[in-house]
């Protein structure tokens, strides 16, 4: 080896020691882990709407709950009997729930919430109860208080906190002559009657609404029948007598003035027997037993002590009445 072979060789090698220790990079230490923070959960009942719990009303409760992910809510009653239970999502924040209907007397209840082990209770809640509004139906009055065959009656009644009531009519029977579906706000009500009534029959009235009946019963019926003194000539002359054979009975007619008729019952007031109309004496007698009346009813001879009764017959026109029976 020459000198300038070994000189060469030694200044390589140190050149390649001076690259080789550039090269070198220091040890980086790893930092040590933080420890992780849980998030923080909170659960708390904010309110409860209303105040006091109505039984069968609504009661929402708004609540605050962050990161939980489910919510128990449970209502609990002064003996720690639950009423009502239920898992809810918590996002929501409130939680509305229909209560029981019935409470005891004095009952508390308590609201408690849970979740991811946290718990928010609202205690002694009270309770009451909502008194329903009272439904009443009353019948005030009817006009005409005797109903009449083929005419109108009015019906005068009020309800409260009802809103629409059915009304029946009904005969002695108990037949059906008619029915409505009415709204009751005005209370007042126009019923158009049937045509005819049975001998001695009576109406009775029901309303009823929202479960209340009433009834107006043993209302007097009369019909009605038009007189044209055309069709019966001893009518067109002032004191003249005409019977009527009618489902009542039998009715005396007398002519008393132009625009005046009178209606007697052909019944005897002693025991009931038909009354004849003597024309030649001017008055009524019962053979049965002798009483006699005056061409105005009044009792001449007993043993019938009242005077026969009477119908009204009103005028309408000339020679025309309306016999009210
Ligand atoms: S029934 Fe007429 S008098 Fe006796």
């Amino acid at each position: 080896m020459t000198r300038r072979d070994y000189l060469y060789l030694h200044f390589s090698g140190i050149i390649s020691l001076l690259v080789s220790a550039c090269k070198h990079e220091p040890e980086i230490k790893p930092e040590p882990e933080k420890p992780k923070v849980p998030p923080l959960k909170t659960l708390e009942i904010s309110s409860i709407i209303p105040d006091e719990a109505i039984a069968g009303e609504n009661l929402t409760v708004n609540f605050k709950a962050e990161n939980i992910k489910n919510v128990k809510v449970e209502l609990i009653n002064k003996k720690i009997y639950a009423l009502e239970t239920n898992i809810i999502e918590s996002t929501i924040g409130f939680y509305k729930f229909q209560l029981p209907m019935v409470f005891e007397k004095d009952s508390l209840f308590s609201i408690k919430l849970s979740g991811d082990g946290l718990e928010s209770i609202k205690e002694n809640i009270k309770t009451q109860y909502k008194i329903p509004p009272l439904k009443t139906i009353e019948i005030l009055k009817i006009e005409p208080q005797e109903a009449i065959a083929e005419d109108m009656l009015g019906l005068f009644f009020k309800t409260e906190n009802i809103k629409t009531v059915l009304i029946e009519l009904r005969n002695k029977k108990g037949d059906l002559l008619e029915i409505r579906n009415v709204e009751s706000e005005d209370g007042f009500y126009l019923l158009s009657l049937p045509g005819k009534f049975e001998p001695d029959d009576l109406l009775s009235i029901k309303i009823t609404g929202d479960g209340v009946i009433v009834t107006k019963e043993n209302i007097p019926t009369f019909n009605v029948l038009k007189i044209n003194t055309e069709d019966y000539p001893e009518l067109k002359m002032l004191g003249g007598f005409q019977k009527l054979s009618l489902t009542k009975g039998d009715i005396w007619l007398k002519r008393v003035a132009t625009n005046e008729m009178k209606a007697f019952s052909g019944q005897c007031t002693h025991a009931g027997c038909g009354i004849d109309f003597l024309k030649s004496d001017n008055l009524f007698y019962c053979s049965c037993h002798g009483s006699k009346f005056s061409s105005d009813g009044l009792v001449l001879n007993g043993p019938a002590s009242s005077p026969l009764n009477q119908y009204n017959c009103k005028f309408v026109k000339d020679g025309v009445f309306e016999l009210i029976y």
